[in-house]
C-alpha cells in the first residue's frame, strides 16, 4: 500500500474525519496495533480529530507542532462541517509552520465534494472511497486501511480474513449462515419487546469494535420507527457496572458476547504464600486471560439464568485475519437485518438532516431555510432549559 509507505515516513499523522470516516480507523488501530500507541519512541504518532471540540484540536496541535506531520482529510461527501472546519484549521497551522500541501492526503469520493476539487487544484495526494460504499461500511477501503498500514497493521491479513468470511458465508444454505441467524435474531427480538442489542467483547482491544458496530447498526437499521438500539459494553468492566441491570432490569435486550480464546500475551499469577492473603489462594498460578474468559462465561451463564437471550461469538485469537472476518460478518449481518426490517440499510437521512441544520446555522449558502427551521425547533427545546 503505497500511501501507507509514504505516511509511515512522518513523525505524526493528524487524521481528520468523523462517523464512518473515523470510527473504522480507530477500531482497526486499537485492535491490531500496540497498546498506548503514541507513547515511547515509535513513529508515526497518530491523532484523530473527529469531534470539533476546540480543546481536543488544540491539544493535538500542541503534540504535533514542530514535528514532520501529515494531515489526512477523510470525508466521503467532502462536505461535512466537523471535518472541513478542522481540516482548514490544521492546514493553516501547518502552512504557518512551513509545512506545505504536499503533506496532505485526502480520502474522498472520486468526483464530488470539496476534497476532490482541493486535490485537483493543489495537487495534494488523494485516494478514493468507492461511491457504492457508505461511510459506515468503508473501513475496508482506503478510509480505514491507509493509516492502519502506515502504523504497521497487516492490511493484507485483514483483507484476506474478510475475503475468507465472505466465502464462508456464501458457501452454505441461508439457514446455516450464522450472520443471517444473528440478523434474524436481532430482527425478531426487536419486534417482540427487545428493542436493544448489546455487544460485549471481552478484550480491551475490541472496545472500539463495539463503538464502530454501534454506528454501523444504529445508522443502518434506525429507520421508519423501527430498528433496535445498539449498546456498547466491555467485559469484564461492565460486569461491575451494567450486568446488574442486564440480569435483573427490564428484559428488553439481546446480548452478543465476543470471547477471545487466546490473547496477545498471557500473564500467570504468582503463588500466594502470605497467610494474610490465603483467601486468594484460588488465584495461585491462574492465568489472567483465562480468568477473563471465565468471566465471559459467567456473564453468559448469569444472563441465561435470568432468561435473557445470549449469542456467543468465539474468536480463536485477535489478529488481522480474524478481525477482517469479524468486520465482514458484522457488516453482512447488519445489511441482512436491514433487509429483514424492510428498510434501506445503506442510507442515513437522519444524519443528513443534522448536517443540513449545521450548514444553515453556520451560514452556508443555500441552507437558510434549514437554518430557520432549526432555529424554530430549537426554540422549543430552549423553553425547557435547565440552567446549571
Ligand atoms: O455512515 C455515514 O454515512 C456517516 O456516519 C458518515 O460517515 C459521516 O457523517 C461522515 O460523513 P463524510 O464521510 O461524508 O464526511
Amino acid at each position: 500500500m503505497e500511501a501507507g509507505e509514504w505516511l509511515s515516513s512522518y513523525e505524526a499523522i493528524v487524521d481528520v474525519g468523523i462517523g464512518g470516516s473515523a470510527l473504522g480507523s480507530l477500531m482497526l488501530n486499537q485492535a491490531l496495533l500496540p497498546m498506548y500507541l503514541n507513547e515511547g519512541e515509535r513513529a508515526p504518532k497518530f491523532y484523530l480529530a473527529d469531534n470539533p471540540d476546540p480543546e481536543k484540536a488544540a491539544a493535538i496541535w500542541e503534540r504535533v507542532k514542530g514535528k514532520k506531520t501529515a494531515l489526512i482529510g477523510v470525508s466521503k461527501s467532502g462536505a461535512t462541517a466537523e471535518t472541513m472546519s478542522q481540516f482548514l484549521w490544521f492546514r493553516s497551522r501547518m502552512a504557518e509552520s512551513g509545512e506545505p500541501d504536499g503533506d496532505i492526503l485526502v480520502i474522498t469520493d472520486p468526483e464530488g465534494g470539496v476534497f476532490r476539487s482541493f486535490a485537483a487544484d493543489t495537487g495534494a495526494r488523494s485516494l478514493v472511497i468507492p461511491p457504492s460504499v457508505g461511510g459506515r461500511y468503508s473501513v475496508l477501503s482506503a478510509c480505514g486501511l491507509v493509516t492502519a498500514a502506515a502504523l504497521g497493521a497487516d492490511v493484507r491479513a485483514i483483507l484476506s480474513g474478510a475475503e475468507m468470511m465472505k466465502r464462508f458465508l456464501a458457501e452454505d444454505k441461508p439457514e446455516n449462515n450464522p450472520a443471517i441467524h444473528l440478523a434474524a435474531l436481532n430482527f425478531l427480538h426487536s419486534i417482540s419487546g427487545r428493542p436493544m442489542t448489546v455487544l460485549m467483547p471481552y478484550a480491551n482491544r475490541l472496545e472500539m469494535f463495539s463503538e464502530w458496530f454501534a454506528q454501523l447498526w444504529g445508522e443502518s437499521v434506525g429507520k421508519d420507527g423501527i430498528g433496535s438500539t445498539p449498546i456498547r459494553a466491555l467485559g469484564a468492566i461492565d460486569q461491575h457496572s451494567q450486568v446488574q441491570l442486564y440480569t435483573a432490569g427490564p428484559d428488553d435486550k439481546l446480548y452478543t458476547i465476543i470471547n477471545v480464546a487466546e490473547h496477545g500475551c498471557e500473564i500467570e499469577l504468582p503463588k500466594v504464600s502470605d497467610r494474610s492473603l490465603q483467601s486468594l489462594s484460588y488465584l495461585s498460578g491462574q492465568k489472567l486471560g483465562g480468568m477473563l474468559g471465565m468471566e465471559a462465561a459467567s456473564t453468559a451463564a448469569a444472563l441465561v439464568k435470568a432468561d435473557r437471550p445470549v449469542v456467543w461469538i468465539e474468536l480463536a485469537r485477535l489478529d488481522g485475519k480474524t478481525l477482517g472476518g469479524l468486520i465482514f460478518f458484522f457488516e453482512y449481518m447488519t445489511a441482512t437485518a436491514g433487509r429483514l426490517m424492510r428498510i434501506n440499510p445503506f442510507d442515513q437521512p437522519g444524519v443528513e438532516q443534522g448536517k443540513r441544520y449545521t450548514y444553515g446555522m453556520m451560514g452556508r449558502d443555500n441552507f437558510s431555510a434549514d437554518a430557520a427551521e432549526a432555529a424554530e425547533l430549537f426554540r422549543r427545546v430552549k423553553e425547557n432549559t435547565i440552567k446549571a
